[in-house]
């Protein structure tokens, strides 16, 4: 693999203009997104090194099509799709100690999976788990595998506008408290995060290397621990044959890069229908919803209708998530941007972040804290105008 990419790169270097360069990147980027990575062999450390731990062999097995998609389960219950994966923390963020920060349902010869995913009446738990119950503090929940479209456009939106939309001690008295989730960037400098669920990745970059160590045990040059998720007492794990070192990680900045340049570029989904709502988008203003869903943000090459402040807001106890991320409650989520939501509709996909919804009124009915007075005002419409709201927001 590195020495086709070397090629590829050379191809582009004779290539030339800027242009072609840019074009390059993101078709190898392409590529790199769809392709099914491999185990190193025991014997070389010259190739991929997937695992020893994964819960799938491409982003494209979470992500096809770039759309968020349903969850599959068998006739008894049990999840077949990748797509649902189970985060492990305390209450601080912490990782278990044995199974990590996620459940990896996979593993290289010799390493036993982690166990798998169904759903019980309380929503998806984890089964035949390799190593017994998880530490006595570890909480867990799911978390679904969103779009992965116009995330460059969110990227362009720069950290003073989100800053400015927080309002941490409630001082103009809405209810709402938003505030910005700060990542520390990789040169030391706090940076405000705002891709995934809880806002945990402050560069799409950060979040295809998170990615990569996460979902696939490869390590990148920000993740560099060559076996990935696998738990300080998984020692199996940690000593199985993998295709790097600290010093030289599984995937090069380069490829990274390249991933981020093709993500970078796909643009945001088309409305489903124009924008002549304006009366419910009125019901949508008005019972409080943007406060949140923020329609537009300015940003360096023009607005972002993403209807997001991309800020973490307290949900309440019925969007305590189990598991968390440092410096993250677990009742905290990133405002869920509205953009494409008539695609999720209309493929079956559950909504919330664990697609625990599967109508817009389940949605917002799991509005609770700083989400809590919209929800009264929502339930509050009548049946014309809920109707009215439904359409606005099926046409986003
Ligand atoms: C096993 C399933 C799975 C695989 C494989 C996977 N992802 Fe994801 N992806 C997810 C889930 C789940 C989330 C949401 C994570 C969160 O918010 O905590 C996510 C989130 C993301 C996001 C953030 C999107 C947003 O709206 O902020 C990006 C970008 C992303 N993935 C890129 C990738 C890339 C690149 C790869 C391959 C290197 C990949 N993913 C592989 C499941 C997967
Ligand atoms: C206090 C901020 C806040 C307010 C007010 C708010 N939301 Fe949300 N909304 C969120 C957050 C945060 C999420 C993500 C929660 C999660 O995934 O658990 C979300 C998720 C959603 C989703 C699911 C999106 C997806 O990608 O699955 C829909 C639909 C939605 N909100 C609609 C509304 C509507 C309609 C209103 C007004 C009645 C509203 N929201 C008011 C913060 C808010």
């Amino acid at each position: 693999m590195r020495a086709a990419l070397g090629l590829a790169l050379a191809g582009i270097a004779l290539a030339g203009s800027a242009v072609a360069e840019g074009r390059m990147s993101r078709t190898i980027g392409k590529a790199l997104f769809e392709r099914a990575w491999v185990p190193a062999p025991s014997s070389t450390r010259a190739n991929d090194g997937l695992g020893p731990l994964f819960n799938a062999r491409a982003c494209i097995s979470c992500h096809a099509g770039l759309e968020r998609m349903p969850v599959a389960t068998d006739a008894s219950g049990k999840i077949v799709s990748d797509n649902l994966v189970l985060r492990f923390s305390d209450g601080a963020g912490r990782p278990d100690p044995v199974y990590g920060s996620q459940l990896q349902t996979a593993g290289v010869p010799g390493v036993a999976p982690e166990g798998r995913l169904a759903f019980d009446e309380t929503g998806p738990i984890p089964l035949a788990l390799a190593h017994g119950a998880p530490a006595s503090g570890t909480r867990y929940g799911a978390r679904l595998a969103p779009a992965l479209r116009g995330l460059g456009r969110l990227e362009d939106v720069p950290d003073a506008v989100l800053t400015a939309l927080a309002d941490p001690a409630d001082e103009n008295g809405d209810g709402i408290s938003g505030r910005v989730g700060l990542v520390r960037a990789p040169d030391g400098t706090q940076r405000v995060g705002r891709f995934g669920w809880k806002a945990s990745a402050a560069s799409l970059a950060g979040m295809v290397e998170a990615a990569f160590s996460t979902d696939l045990g490869l390590s990148t040059p920000g993740r560099p621990a060559p076996w990935g998720d696998c738990g300080e007492r998984q020692p199996e794990c940690r000593a199985a044959p993998h295709g790097g070192s600290w010093n030289e990680p599984e995937i090069t900045g380069e490829l990274v890069a390249m991933i981020r340049d093709y993500l970078a570029a796909v643009p945001p989904s088309a409305r489903a229908a124009p924008a002549d709502h304006a009366r419910s988008e009125s019901t949508f203003a008005r019972i409080g919803c943007a406060a949140c869903h923020v329609p537009a943000l300015s940003s360096p090459r023009g607005t972002v209708e993403a209807y997001t402040d991309l800020l973490l807001h307290d949900m309440g106890e019925e969007l305590d998530g189990g598991a968390t991320e440092p410096g993250v409650e677990a009742r905290e989520w990133r405002t869920a941007p509205l953009w494409g939501l008539s695609r999720i509709l209309a493929s079956g996909a559950g909504l919330l972040h664990d697609g625990r919804a599967t109508t817009l009124d389940g949605a917002i009915r799991a509005h609770g804290g700083e989400g809590g007075h919209a929800r009264a005002r929502y339930l509050a419409l009548d049946h014309d105008e809920r109707e009215r709201l439904f359409a606005f927001l099926s046409s986003l």
